[in-house]
């Protein structure tokens, strides 16, 4: 089933040019980019995006983090690409992620795991309408 996923490259990986690598392996892989921007997300797309996680207490750090500078969106589009992308990408704490991986090969904590990916086709469809009006 083709799909859409969300993806977004944090700052720390625009920062340290990562942004052509990690790209080059989602294009290798086959997925089509359906969309492609670099900003800075406002206050409400940070905490729309991570609802789940306002009332944490790692949320104010997690926040900051988000607001440190800008990301890189992207929307991939293609067969079980929910299922795939979440494999490419490796597990939420880097420093377990397989290598491999996004995470296991660039970054090592949990708190700065260098890439965001949606977790399922209704998480993507509202991920993609918070960040392309
Ligand atoms: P992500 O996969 O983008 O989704 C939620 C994010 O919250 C996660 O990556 C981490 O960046 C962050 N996060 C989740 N749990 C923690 C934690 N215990 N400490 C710090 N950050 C966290």
């Amino acid at each position: 089933m083709v799909e859409k996923s969300l993806v977004f490259i944090k700052p720390d990986g625009v920062s340290r040019g990562l942004v052509g690598r990690i790209l080059q392996r989602f294009e290798d892989r086959g997925f089509t980019v359906k969309e492609l921007k670099l900003f800075s997300p406002t206050d409400a797309q940070i905490d729309g995006h991570y609802h789940e996680h306002v009332s944490k207490g790692f949320y104010p750090d997690l926040k900051a983090y988000m607001k440190s500078g800008p990301i890189a969106v992207l929307v991939l589009e293609g067969p079980n690409a929910i299922s795939i992308i979440r494999k490419m990408v490796g597990v939420t704490n880097a420093g377990e992620a397989d290598s491999g991986t996004i995470r296991g090969d660039f970054a090592l904590t949990t708190a700065m795991n260098v890439i965001h990916a949606s977790d399922s086709v209704e998480s993507a469809a509202k991920e993609i309408a918070n960040f392309f009006v």
